[in-house]
């Protein structure tokens, strides 16, 4: 993704309003607290968002005071004066503990989650890339909150395996993997080991099992390449929380290309990569990924555990199991979502590594329908670029609002990559995102 200076040219921006209320967010980075009582210094957390931040402010406040950084926050944003809980798209987000929060290429959603005594209530999950170990071997993380601005963080819920013997050895995976022999062990550590991709993690709960699966982009190299997307699978793991722990199931090429089209890379038939999950109101469950080396997306139907597709590549019917959308079109971050008005929305972006591009929509009234392409749903400066971000979801509110989210990947410093949040509107059946430099949810 692009990583230019926008973080620095919002903070910028914001220092250079010179109100206590703008420094004290931008100092702070804080996105997802109560900004009136981060004033008062009663915030929770509020220390360790200081001291979290303090730490970038000399550079950052000498650039803005020097004016050396443009900015693209609106006129009506400048004037804003923020004294409510507000979102902040790209300011660096805390837990409730106070730790940046470590969820890239994830998913946000509301499901059911259960608490000690297994006892369940709806609450939003935030599902994504703990990159603090950069750009391999990421655990996956889980955070579950009540409000979308307070995030609980529960635990890296699925991980990576640092050695083959901490499979025999250490009690976390003895618990998972007891049943298994030693050359199953010897496959799981060839697949999740700490230097595979892990990436793009996405959870569905499965209410026939009352348990929760969760797919992923499983990646290395191979003997034939060094690149490490070269072997293009998707991975998938069970639990019964999604605080984890997730048990790995295994990874698997999908769906190919019918002989009777035009396969873009026919040398390496089924590949799985950049990923998403989508559930239909009646239970139904896809899995969307880019394939055909990043050519072509797909969308496959799952199995009723959703732990694998429908029907076997090998035997899947065109249309009926899975369909590819706009073959050569090279999208990948796919976003499968279904509007209020009941029809399908992909959305995706273009193939250009952690650099930003410019997002496309789909649409279509089935999801194995006839796709039309509706082009790029965002409007104003830097539309083209998507906000400087990549997709990886867009979630509904429980008021119903919509909500695009975003990765602003900074490739030098994985960890440190921000969300962007906007609101995601209809324009009669056309989707629409603005920036936003900061908002209320609805
Ligand atoms: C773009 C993908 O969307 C990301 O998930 C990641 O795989 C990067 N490419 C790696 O360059």
């Amino acid at each position: 993704m692009k990583h230019c200076n926008k973080k620095g040219k919002r903070k910028a921006k914001l220092i250079g309003l010179a109100a206590c209320v703008a420094a004290t967010v931008t100092l702070s980075g804080c996105s997802l607290y109560d900004i009136a009582d981060l004033f008062s210094g009663l915030g929770k957390g509020s220390e360790a968002l200081y001291a979290n931040e303090n730490q970038q402010m000399p550079t950052e406040v000498a650039e803005a005071q020097t004016g050396s950084m443009d900015n693209n926050i609106t006129d009506e944003a400048e004037q804003k004066e923020i004294t409510e809980i507000a979102i902040l798209p790209g300011a660096s987000w805390l837990d409730t503990d106070g730790n940046v929060i470590q969820a890239h290429g994830g998913q946000i959603q509301l499901m059911p989650v259960p608490d000690e005594n297994g006892v369940k209530t709806e609450k939003y999950v935030w599902v994504g890339e703990d990159k603090s170990s950069g750009h391999l071997g990421n655990d996956v993380a889980v955070y579950t909150s009540d409000d979308l601005y307070h995030w609980e963080f529960q635990g890296d819920v699925f991980r990576a395996v640092e050695s083959r013997e901490q499979l025999d050895e250490d009690s976390y995976f003895q618990e998972l993997y007891q049943d298994h022999t030693s050359d199953e062990l010897d496959e799981i550590y060839n697949c999740i080991n700490k230097n595979t991709v892990i990436e793009r993690p996405k959870l569905l709960y499965n209410h026939k099992n009352d348990n929760y699966v969760l797919w992923f982009h499983s990646d290395d190299s191979t003997e034939k390449n060094t690149y490490k997307y070269d072997v293009g699978m998707a991975g998938v793991a069970v639990s019964d929380s999604p605080a984890g722990p997730f048990k790995f199931l295994g990874r698997y090429r999908l769906s190919q290309c019918p002989d009777e089209q035009i396969d873009c890379f026919p040398s390496s038939k089924g590949e799985a990569r950049d990923m998403n999950l989508f559930q239909d109101e009646d239970g139904t469950a896809y899995v969307t990924y880019t394939s055909e080396n990043n050519k072509t997306l797909y969308i496959s139907k799952l199995n009723e555990d959703y732990t694998y597709l429908s029907t076997d590549p090998e035997k899947a019917v065109y249309k009926e199991d899975f369909i590819r959308i706009f073959p050569g079109a090279m999208r990948e971050a796919p976003v499968l979502f279904k509007g209020d008005n009941g029809r399908y929305y992909l959305m995706s972006s273009s193939t250009t590594g952690w650099m930003s591009n410019q997002a496309r929509v789909w649409s279509a009234d089935e999801i194995f329908g006839d796709w039309q392409n509706d082009g790029n749903p965002c409007v104003g400066t830097d539309a083209d670029i998507t906000f400087d971000t990549q997709s990886t979801c867009v979630f509904q509110t429980k008021e119903g609002q919509w909500i695009y989210y975003g990765d602003r990947w900074n490739s030098t410093d994985l960890a440190d990559s921000r969300y962007i949040w906007l609101p995601l509107n209809f324009d009669g059946n056309r989707v629409v995102i603005k920036w936003e430099s900061d908002f209320v949810l609805k």
